[in-house]
């Protein structure tokens, strides 16, 4: 099987960057195939911390990295990422898709008015990422093959800019400062930096067939914008197949990995099942009170640093929820799940595991398609006893019997084999199960 691809089964942040790291070493190509810089993979070796937000994680290993053309592309915090690791004296062998799409400065600006309009804001990571991926479907985009010519980037943005300027001014009311001349000045110089690097890819990976190549997704399942949480969702495909598609080559048999936290975190609005806050207690068919469920939540943010790698938000923290991870594996085909994070549970007295949901009080058999009957969702819980990691332990890789219960716990429910369990961000903290947890 000449392809891998790595998947986030929640709402994002599961890990992923660390385990492309890892699997990369065994790897040639590492392409990132969607999203944007509303990506931030965290990535630790040797006690060095890398945060990716639009380079392919495998970087570091020195593998060829590229940017498919569903990426879209801010290119000055690209060139950033890119100036940072060269002054850390790594070689960047990256080809970026001639197609891929760039996020300008109005989708930015529009990104943020958006949200600042509305009365139900998204929680967006004001990158830009919606917009820009609306002008790409909209046949309004500024790809890389525009950027790199002044001339056809003039000819393009002649169009674009007056659209834009109306729209933030007269529906917003906010103000484009930058020129049309000044932005087509200013993103020439991008174009020209890094014109080095363009690609296609669609055309490298079919020249490359029997090269080992792995796909790094970004953000998670349920922020897919047709099957996550919708409209709390993300503005790309999130899910497996769709690494094929945008990379340009046929869909093929693959390994897919799942990457779930060992419990759950959301940044941003929509629903959360299983999320420990003290509003969301009245959900919750527990009786302990909800001070106490909110100290579950804190304890869970605080020992798992869970602030966003991007925006820096906290992450809303929950319980793990295998409906969650069983309609992830039904969307994705995982072959294999990497479980993370499972050190953070360490020192809790029990763990809730939701198994499944009610709706309206009755058992649901099917995952909610739409975000407002998820809502409507209880969550149905199984307590197993909890575990204690100690640095000895995660030292030596050994995990105590309640660990390994909690595990084949999962496994055995979400009926797909954990070959991987991470217990601390180090590339080396992690414990391989060929063939799966016995
Ligand atoms: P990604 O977006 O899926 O790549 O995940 P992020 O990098 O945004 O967030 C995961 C965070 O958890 C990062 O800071 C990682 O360094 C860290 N991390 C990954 N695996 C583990 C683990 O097993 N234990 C702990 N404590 N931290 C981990
Ligand atoms: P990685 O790859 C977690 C969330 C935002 C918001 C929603 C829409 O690190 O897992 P957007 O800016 O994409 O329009 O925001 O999606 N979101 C993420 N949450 N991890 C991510 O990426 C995310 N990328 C977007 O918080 O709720
Ligand atoms: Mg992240």
């Amino acid at each position: 099987m000449p392809f891998t691809i790595v998947i986030g089964t929640q709402w994002g942040d599961e890990g992923k960057g660390k385990f492309v790291d890892l699997l990369a070493e065994q790897q040639d190509i590492v392409v990132r195939y969607q999203g944007g810089n509303n990506a931030g993979h965290t990535v630790v070796v040797d006690d060095k911390e890398y945060k990716f937000h639009l380079l392919p994680s495998g970087v570091i290993q020195g593998k060829r990295v590229l940017l498919a053309s569903g990426v879209v592309i801010d290119p000055k915090v690209l060139l950033k990422e890119i100036t940072a690791l060269k002054e850390k004296k790594y070689i960047i062998n990256l080809g970026i898709d001639v197609r891929a799409n760039i996020i300008m400065p109005y989708h930015i600006l529009l990104d943020l008015a958006r949200e600042k309009a509305a009365n139900k804001p998204i929680g967006t990571t004001g990158r830009g990422i919606c917009p820009c991926y609306e002008d790409k479907v909209g046949r309004r985009g500024v790809t890389f093959f525009d950027l790199i010519d002044p001339v056809r980037l003039q000819q393009r943005l002649d169009v674009i800019y007056p659209e834009k300027k109306a729209l933030l001014e007269k529906v917003y009311n906010e103000q484009l400062l930058s020129s049309n001349e000044q932005i087509i000045s200013e993103y020439s110089v991008y174009g020209n930096q890094l014109k080095q690097y363009l690609t296609d890819v669609s055309l490298e990976l079919s020249q490359n067939s029997n090269n080992k190549i792995l796909f790094e997704g970004a953000q998670g399942t349920f922020l897919d914008v047709a099957f996550g949480t919708y409209p709390y969702v993300t503005s790309s495909h999130t899910i497996a197949a769709n690494a094929f598609v945008q990379a340009g080559i046929p869909s093929e048999k693959s390994m897919i990995i799942g990457v779930a936290k060992a419990y759950t975190t959301r940044v941003g609005s929509g629903p959360f099942i299983t999320e420990l806050s003290a509003d969301n207690y009245n959900k919750t068919e527990n009786t302990s009170d909800s001070a106490n469920n909110a100290l579950i939540g804190d304890y869970l943010r605080k020992q798992g640093a869970e602030y966003g790698t991007t925006t820096g938000r906290p992450r809303r923290c929950g319980w793990l929820d295998l409906a969650m991870l069983k309609e992830s594996t039904r969307l994705n085909g995982f072959t294999a799940l990497a479980i993370t994070k499972l050190d953070v549970l360490s020192g809790l007295d029990e763990i809730k595991v939701c198994t499944s949901y009610l709706f309206q009080g009755k058992p649901l058999e099917n995952f909610p398609h739409n975000a407002v009957l998820l809502e409507q969702c209880a969550p149905v819980y199984k307590t197993l006893p909890g575990f204690k990691l100690t640095p000895e332990l995660i030292k030596n890789k050994t995990l105590p019997e309640n660990a390994v219960q909690y595990l084949r716990y999962i496994q055995k429910n979400v009926g797909v084999p954990i070959n991987f369990v991470s217990i601390g961000p180090e590339r080396s903290q992690t414990i391989l199960y060929e063939n799966g947890v016995e």
